[in-house]
């Protein structure tokens, strides 16, 4: 049995207790980077343990890593370890190993399943998770950067739990409301529109929202590959705006945060809601599918699938004041997408240096001049 264990203090010298973490990986897995790196990619196992823990050095977290071949081990793993949560990929024990999920239910420790590859669209064998119902939450098809969700989900979820709130009867229509004295927000999550995006790639906004006092409602939504695509997932964010009063929250402001292709449905539902909405914030949003098309880029397949599915080919804010950030560099969705908006509607734009995904982080500057925005 081979541990590794990070014992640097938190970077950002708070006193209290660093939260722990310990990531399992079974068996195979210690063939990362020969191993099918068509599926699994081209890292090393060494190299991901060793980004991980640097990664959680970084958030202030004590990361310890863990990986065997034996279902036996990987059990006794489980039993023994005084962390905070697990961050576990059983590998092919995923689907037999019902001895692993009564370990998960009999340790206590919240635990994130993670799989680097799509389990949902390979054999079919493999979209069956016998780990999952014991498992806080599951990522799969997000590559390394799956472990690294996982390790913040955990985060998040220690520092502001929320209450899962349903608004319709489909598995995905739920959210995560958090309550706050101040105004709510609605944060609707992007990856254009594919089912293994979910809304903990949004999780870290609606955090520090309620940290500063706000209510935040992470809203779920159906994606393609799960039921959703048009008009499935606009319908179900119409239907979560709808939804808004009967979270009895105290009377005030409503703003929708759309981030990529969440912007599309956000500014595609927020104008159609019984709910009125004081204010869109789109961050690095989608707004015009045609042009996904035409550039040929990663948007292109599933932007083709929502136009051919009738889904309208631009959106606009429809009278509800709007703030747009956007990359000016956006590798993911053009910058042109905000520009056009702008110029066509005079909605207010702000450019931004720095990814698509540094949006979704609280600490990136783009974040003061969206709090700014938000009222009182
Ligand atoms: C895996 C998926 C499993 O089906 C497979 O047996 C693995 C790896 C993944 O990370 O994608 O070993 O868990």
């Amino acid at each position: 049995m081979k541990t590794t264990t990070d014992h640097h203090a938190n970077s950002k010298g708070e006193e209290s207790p660093l939260k722990s973490f310990l990531v399992v990986n079974g068996p195979n897995l210690d063939l990362l980077g020969r191993r099918q790196p068509e599926i699994y990619g081209t890292g090393s196992l060494p190299e991901l343990e060793s980004g991980l823990i640097a990664f959680g050095r970084d958030l202030g977290l004590e990361i310890t890593t863990f990986q065997s071949n034996h279902e036996g081990e990987l059990i006794e793993v489980i039993h023994t370890a005084e962390v905070d949560g697990l961050v576990l990929n059983p590998g092919a024990f995923t689907h037999t190993s019902h001895a692993i999920a009564d370990a998960v239910r009999a340790s206590g420790i919240p635990t994130v399943e993670v799989h680097l590859s799509n389990i949902h669209e390979r054999e079919p064998w493999r979209a069956v998770s016998v780990v999952a119902p014991a498992c806080v939450r599951s990522i799969y098809g997000r590559g390394v950067a799956g472990y690294r969700a996982a390790i913040r989900h955990h985060l998040n979820r220690t520092t502001s739990p929320g209450e899962e709130v349903r608004y319709g009867p489909h598995r995905d229509n739920i959210g995560d409301l958090r309550r706050g004295e101040r105004d709510l927000v609605v944060l609707l999550h992007g990856g254009v529109w594919k089912h293994q995006f979910e809304r903990d790639t949004i999780e870290s906004l609606a955090v520090d929202l309620h940290q500063r006092g706000h209510s935040s409602w992470n809203v779920e939504y159906r994606r393609i590959g799960a039921g959703g695509g048009w008009p499935g997932s606009a319908h179900d964010v119409l239907a979560a705006l709808d939804f808004i009063p009967q979270l009895e929250l105290p009377d005030g402001k409503v703003t929708v945060i759309g981030h990529s292709a969440g912007g599309y449905l956000g500014m595609w539902a927020a104008p159609r809601s019984k709910t009125s909405v004081d204010l869109i914030v789109g961050l690095a949003p989608i707004i015009d599918l045609e042009l996904c098309v035409f550039d040929a880029g990663e948007l292109e397949p599933e932007s083709r699938l929502l136009l051919e599915a009738g889904a309208p080919p631009r959106v606009t804010p429809g009278g509800i004041p709007a703030f747009l950030i956007h990359p000016i560099e956006d590798a993911v969705v053009p910058f042109q997408h905000s520009s056009d908006l702008a110029s066509e509607t005079g909605v207010m734009l702000k450019e931004y240096n720095g990814g698509h995904f540094d949006l979704l982080d609280p600490s990136k500057p783009h974040w003061e001049l969206v709090l700014e925005r938000l009222s009182p």
